[in-house]
């Protein structure tokens, strides 16, 4: 009998700390040993030129939300996290989302059937409050957080999700309280309002407009805002999606001022711009491209960078939210046609992500190999809870193991993306660096763009509390 189930063989292993070359042998779905010339094993993979680096880990993926009569998500769980493997993820993160009046541990419990037995890939949920009530933070959330649930998004903006700032510091200090990590979309609700007024006023209804009508100041006002709501209730916080440099500087003051407030930030900021909102000539095309925050310009690219290479941002998530853009569901359905407002928000990327920050920034080497392994992987384990048993190559770890290419030159293309969306807003980008292989806890599930896995082999992942949801030590508020 074989020691080891599998030996991925002579390739170079990256972690967010090391590159070594060394086999790899796996037992009972955990990495058991590292070494040189591991004794063979049952099954053998040779890594020859490749990197041998942690499965992806896309911490901010939207699968199967309830719709709120609008269109309806392009991805269920199966073509979601197939799309994932796909892209050399082995665990996603979405979200729960409470619809308001609705209990959270209900919308749990029906989250948990859009997921049950779909799964390529590992998955745990964030929650998504709408409607913090006293029941919902005296008794729903500790006991969410005690069963694995260990994060929350809240919104400070869209009609459904809005909080207002008392609703704010109320979910944060409930999150210091049962140490969960609270996530921060930060955009302006009434000034987004406004603006839309005004705009649509103005006969500017094109999808262009919706870039328009939420520029970077509502970001940056809204981001500060979160900042101080955090610093007054002494809990840490994670501002999601950061578009560019006005955000981006909230987060790095707060952060040079001691305080605990993290970043992610997404591919669509380092690769589209407000301009392919415009379409061929301000036409629907544009609507493609509407997520929130919306793309920004090239100096915006310039200063994400700023923020990944400094530090400023941990994590490099796709926000995966994907919606048909033909058809009656789609971006350009009938009501979304009379203006910008209607167009669903968000754009598919669980595929690519990786892709596009191997090639923007290990080969144009603005990061290194271990920077983009903390930035796809580790990080995420570690600001979600699931390290030391996801997130890096190294014994005890699940073999959660992604085979890279880094000199595949691909176009991206909607036939690589195995996602339910009919389009993939990066069609024609040139990359370099590619999966070539996905391996979910010792089991091949992508090989070569070929999915082998089946729905279902992805297990639902209990949470630890995150070591970064810990306010500072001996801190208090002010009211304690
Ligand atoms: O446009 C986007 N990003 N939609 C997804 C929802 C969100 O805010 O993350
Ligand atoms: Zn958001
Ligand atoms: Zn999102």
């Amino acid at each position: 009998m074989p020691e080891f189930d599998l030996v991925i063989r002579g390739g170079t292993v990256v972690t967010a700390s090391d590159t070594v070359r060394a086999d790899v042998g796996v037992r009972d779905g955990l990495i058991v040993a590292l070494g040189t010339d591991l004794a063979p094993g049952q099954t053998n993979v040779d890594a020859g030129g490749l990197l041998v680096m942690p499965g992806g880990i896309d911490s901010h993926v939207h699968l199967a939300q309830p719709a709120f009569g609008g269109p309806a998500m392009a991805d269920d769980f199966e073509s979601g996290t197939r799309s994932a493997i796909a892209g050399g993820n082995t665990t996603v993160l979405p979200f729960a989302l409470q619809p308001r009046g609705a209990s959270l541990r209900s919308s749990v419990v029906d989250y948990h059937k859009e997921a049950d037995g779909k799964s390529y890939c590992d998955y745990g949920f964030h929650l998504i409050i709408s409607d913090p009530t006293s029941t919902v933070l005296g008794q729903e959330l500790p006991s969410l957080v005690d069963d694995g649930y260990s994060s929350f998004k809240v919104f400070m903006t869209y009609d459904d999700l809005v909080l207002n700032d008392r609703q704010i510091l109320d979910v944060f200090d409930c999150a210091r309280g049962c140490g969960a990590l609270v996530m921060v979309h930060c955009e302006g609700y009434d000034a987004i309002r406004f603006m839309t007024e005004k705009l649509e006023q103005a006969g500017k209804k094109a999808p262009y407009y919706h870039a328009v009508s939420r520029p970077e100041s509502v970001e940056r006002e809204a981001a500060h805002r979160a900042i101080s709501h955090a610093e007054l209730t002494d809990v840490p916080i994670m501002i999601v999606h950061v578009s560019g440099r006005e955000a981006m500087e909230q987060l790095r003051w707060a952060q040079q001022k001691g305080l605990k407030v993290y970043g992610e930030t997404c591919p669509q900021y380092i690769a589209l711009t407000a301009d392919d909102l415009k379409g061929l000539n301000m036409d629907e095309i544009g609507g493609k491209y509407v997520c929130s925050p919306p793309p920004r310009d090239h100096a915006s690219w310039d200063a994400i960078w700023e923020g990944i290479t400094t530090g400023v941002f941990q994590t490099f998530s796709s926000d995966h939210c994907p919606f048909y853009y033909e058809g009656t569901q789609g971006k350009l359905n009938p009501k979304a046609r009379t203006s910008f407002k209607w167009v669903p928000n968000g754009i598919p990327g669980v595929a690519i992500r990786m892709q596009v920050l191997f090639s923007e920034g290990v080969v144009k080497e603005r990061i290194s190999l271990n920077q983009f392994v903390a930035l796809t992987s580790t990080n995420h384990a570690k600001m979600y809870g699931l390290y030391p048993r996801k997130g890096s190559i190294a014994p005890g770890f699940d073999a959660d193991i992604v085979l890279w290419d880094p000199n595949r030159k691909e176009t991206i293309r909607q036939e690589l993306m195995h996602h339910g969306a009919d389009y993939t807003p990066y069609e024609g980008m040139a990359v370099t660096g590619w999966p070539v292989m996905t391996i979910l806890r010792g089991r091949k599930v992508m090989e070569e763009g070929k999915i082998l896995g089946e729905p279902g082999n992805g297990a639902f992942l209990k949470r630890g509390l995150s070591p970064f949801a810990k306010p500072a030590r001996d801190s208090q508020p002010a009211y304690a």
